[in-house]
């Protein structure tokens, strides 16, 4: 299992779980898997069984479940946001059409929710559900925001429902099915992780290179969607309208101008904020050294 851990092997043995009546739908959730991914959700969950003492073998099913939850999210937000790459590859709802990635998310949702109930904890399957609740509102204020500059507490009320709600239950689950009392703490920390990790991934999408990001690169202003480089940015940019008429040209400004310098900085804050809480479970010192590679990462 440990040597699983983080590794393509683990999603794919996720694959087992997905067993509908209609093939199509395993057809949407293979090919996402299949493309690969960096498992970071599942990951959290059973690093935080192993250090705290519980047989991550056990902890198989929610693993899947958290990564399904994720799966759904990604086919869900390619569709909002119009996305034409994931992984890599073509995204699913350019292969299969928006329609079908709707539903086969829809099948992975309820599928994990599924995974939890056999597995029978009950606040596990509430931390869960709160979770997807989260992310679906925090993608609806976020499409509301579109074409509008946000400042950063509007930005971070965004990213912590959308992101950090999912990354924060994943070690949480993985705290309370191990037994730890203080599991609820480690929520709070989570959603500063998720943070650190999605103001990354916005970084990413000014300045990653699209080749080993596997996403496009500049879509969220061609989208119209302000994200902490443009707010870090935006005290220096003079003759600025939003939405932009060139997202390139206020790409490459935003970039010119220190914003996702900054950006990282306050990512790198963030992260020392999570590390704080974690710090205080001596048990969970590896998995602080495995978490730094959050911010110094290309995809
Ligand atoms: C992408 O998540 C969605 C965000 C929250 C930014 P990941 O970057 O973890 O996606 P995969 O699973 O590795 O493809
Ligand atoms: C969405 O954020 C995060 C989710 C909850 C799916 P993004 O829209 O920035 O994610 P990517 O960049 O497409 O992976
Ligand atoms: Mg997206
Ligand atoms: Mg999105
Ligand atoms: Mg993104």
């Amino acid at each position: 299992m440990v040597n699983l851990i983080g590794s393509r092997a683990l999603l794919e043995r996720f694959s087992q779980f997905i067993d509908p009546e209609v093939e199509e739908i395993f057809e949407i959730g293979q090919y996402l898997i299949k493309a690969g991914g960096k498992a970071l959700r599942p990951t959290l969950l059973l690093m935080t069984c192993e250090s705290f003492g519980y047989d991550p073998s056990f902890a198989l099913q929610l693993a899947a479940g958290i990564e399904f939850i994720h799966l759904a999210s990604l086919l869900h937000d390619d569709v909002v946001d119009g996305a034409t790459l994931r992984r890599g590859i073509k995204s699913a709802n350019l292969v299969f059409g928006n329609e079908a990635c709707v539903l086969a998310g829809d099948y992975l949702y309820a599928k994990a929710l599924e995974l939890y109930a056999n597995f029978g904890n009950l606040e596990a399957i509430r931390i869960l559900s709160r979770a997807v609740m989260d992310m679906s509102q925090g993608q609806l204020l976020e499409l509301r925001s579109l074409g509008k500059v946000l400042n950063k507490e509007e930005y971070f009320r965004i990213i912590d429902l959308k992101t950090g709600a999912l990354f924060a239950s994943s070690l949480q689950i993985g705290a309370l099915i191990s037994g730890q009392e203080g599991h609820s703490k480690l929520y709070k920390a989570g959603v500063y992780l998720g943070r650190a990790f999605q103001i990354v991934d916005d970084v990413l999408d000014y300045e990653g290179d699209e080749s080993k990001l596997g996403k496009r690169v500049g879509s969220d202003l061609r989208e119209g969607k302000c994200t902490l480089p443009l707010i870090c940015a935006e005290g220096a940019l003079k003759d600025f309208t939003f939405p932009p008429d060139d997202p390139e040209a206020l790409r490459l400004r935003v970039i010119e101008l220190g914003g996702t310098k900054l950006a990282k900085e306050i990512a790198k804050e963030e992260l020392s904020k999570a590390f704080n809480i974690l710090l205080e479970f001596k048990e969970l010192e590896s998995l602080t050294k495995f978490l730094r590679g959050l911010i110094e990462r290309e995809s």
